[in-house]
């Protein structure tokens, strides 16, 4: 007999599952299946992300099976739960005023942000300071973790990551040991590295991933009018594994170059138009300095703030720069 003591004792166990308990519990999965699941390190996210056709070879099961899972995945997934069990997003500091108000703070952990600009404007210079900052402790505005620096242009540069990380207290070693470079020319090897990165959030081996800059292979693989369909869909394919990065909490930033003659806006046309979190815009001032805006946000107001790019990386402008 089950009593009503022993039910809710029933349900303040299963508060303590995890929501892909939960899935496997409901689905009754054979264990060898579980078993491999757990082996796979797979996450409801991954299953919601996973074409059924696709989940069903991997997982070796039945396509009917891995359909009840991602229905089940999704139920499970669309249940509200306490707001305790919310993750808490943590917030990557820049650790330059100007810019760290203009954000909020920083940029939250689980945001796509696109950051884009003409040749030299400094998005490369953005992305690897932001390498930097995200080593650093919580308690100076890191993140404490390593990144992952897909590198579609040939801009990434060792020597650089290394006097920025000088620059901002963090030894240059550990520098280089906790960013993770792949060179990814092709659309098919962006794909791999997208993947790659995604399994390295997944395992808390990164906190962030720089794509710079997303554009460079899609126009090197599909070209004219002609294959702009079929681009555009390649690029979808992509953003979808920057969504899956981005709902386990790591923080994608992906520059991109403008287009356009004397109204510039970015490359990529309506897909990547409404993908990210927010899209910022950086554009050369005097000398050192350089002018960021958030041009688009859900979240945050418009607005645009100086800044200097210095030997230390991303600073605060003061009288002598
Ligand atoms: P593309 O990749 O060509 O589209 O340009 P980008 O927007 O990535 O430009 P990048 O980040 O490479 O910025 C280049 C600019 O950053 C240079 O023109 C310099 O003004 C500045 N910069 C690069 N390296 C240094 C450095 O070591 N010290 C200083 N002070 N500035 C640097
Ligand atoms: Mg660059």
């Amino acid at each position: 007999m089950v009593g009503p003591g022993m039910e809710r004792e029933r349900e303040r166990e299963s508060e303590r599952e995890s929501e892909l308990e939960i899935v496997l519990r409901r689905v009754g999965l054979p264990p060898r299946v579980s078993a491999r699941i757990a082996s796979m390190g797979l996450t409801v996210e991954d299953i919601l992300a996973t074409p059924s056709r696709e989940l069903a070879s991997k997982l070796r099961i039945d396509r009917k099976v891995a359909d009840r899972l991602i229905r089940t995945a999704a139920e499970v997934a669309s249940t509200p739960k306490p707001a305790s069990h919310v993750p808490r997003r943590r917030i990557l500091s820049l650790g330059v005023r100007s810019v760290d108000g203009l954000l909020g703070g920083g940029l939250s952990e689980g945001s796509f942000v696109e950051l884009y600009g003409e040749p030299g404007s400094g998005k490369t210079q953005f992305a690897l300071h932001l390498c930097v900052r995200a080593m650093l402790p919580q308690e100076r505005g890191g993140l404490g973790g390593g990144s992952v620096y897909i590198d579609t242009e040939g801009g990434f540069s060792a020597a650089r990551l290394r006097e920025m990380a000088e620059g901002q207290g963090v030894p240059p070693d550990l520098a280089l040991s906790s960013v993770r470079v792949v060179r990814a020319r092709s659309v098919p090897s962006l794909m791999a590295s997208l993947d790659a990165a995604d399994g390295l959030v997944r395992e808390g081996e990164a906190v962030l991933v720089v794509i710079d800059s997303l554009l460079a292979p899609f126009r090197l693989d599909y070209r004219g009018m002609g294959e702009l369909a079929e681009r555009q869909h390649a690029l979808a394919e992509a953003l979808a594994i920057v969504r899956r990065t981005t709902a386990r909490g790591g923080i994608v930033l992906a520059t991109n170059q403008v287009v356009g003659g004397r109204e510039k806006r970015p490359a990529g046309g309506y897909v990547l138009g409404h993908a990210p979190d927010v899209v910022l815009s950086i554009r050369r001032s005097l000398g050192l300095r350089r002018i960021l805006g958030v041009v688009d946000s859900s979240f945050l107001p418009e607005g645009e703030v100086l800044l200097a790019i210095t030997r230390r990386g991303l600073e605060d402008v003061d009288e002598k720069l």
